[in-house]
């Protein structure tokens, strides 16, 4: 079964999770390499979705929205997205109930089909940041340091979850 993890990243995070994700169904759940395409949005957006058995999803949320990329790939394939089976993850710094309310940016026929839908925390490298980017999270975080808040038991459950499904 061929699986597509795709992603839009600005910060480093979303980035980070789709490829610790291929690693761990390559390394841990004995998944060939060949079956696992990791899919930059920035780099490629016309995407075969029904050659997957799955496709992973992944987004940073960014002043409370998803990357507009994601965002506009869910809206314009939702049809063919729900033939399939998804997973949906999402990297932020907010608190559980900041990460119920982003939930409901995604389209509700998509959160009833995704399975699991998992909060993986955040992650900044400032350096991969535009100016407008460096000055929302300087007011966010009070500090210029990286944050590597990345929830690696959480990252594993889902890949587990996904891979015995
Ligand atoms: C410009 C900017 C705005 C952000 N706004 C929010 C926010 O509103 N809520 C939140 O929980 N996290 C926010 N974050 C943290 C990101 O969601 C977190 O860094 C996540 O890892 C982003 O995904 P990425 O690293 O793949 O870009 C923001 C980060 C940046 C860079």
């Amino acid at each position: 079964m061929k699986y597509a993890i795709i992603y839009a990243s600005k910060a480093g995070g979303t980035e980070q999770s789709a490829k610790i994700i291929k690693d761990k169904l390559f390394f841990e759940h004995q998944v060939s390499e060949d079956d696992i395409d990791v899919i930059d949005l920035k780099k490629n957006k016309s995407i075969q979705i029904s050659q997957y058995g799955r496709c992973i999803l992944g987004t940073g949320i960014y002043v409370g929205k998803p990357h507009k990329l994601v965002k506009s790939f869910v809206n314009d394939n939702l049809k063919t997205l729900l033939q399939v089976p998804i997973s949906l993850y999402i990297c932020s710094l907010g608190t559980d109930k900041d990460n119920e309310n982003y939930l409901k940016l995604f389209p509700k026929q998509l959160l009833e089909h995704a399975s699991p839908i998992s909060f993986f925390g955040g992650m900044v490298i400032f350096k991969r940041l535009n100016i407008f980017a460096r000055l929302i999270m300087k007011s966010i975080t009070k500090s210029k340091k990286d944050v590597h808040h990345l929830k690696h038991q959480v990252i594993s459950d889902f890949v587990k979850e996904i891979a015995e499904s």
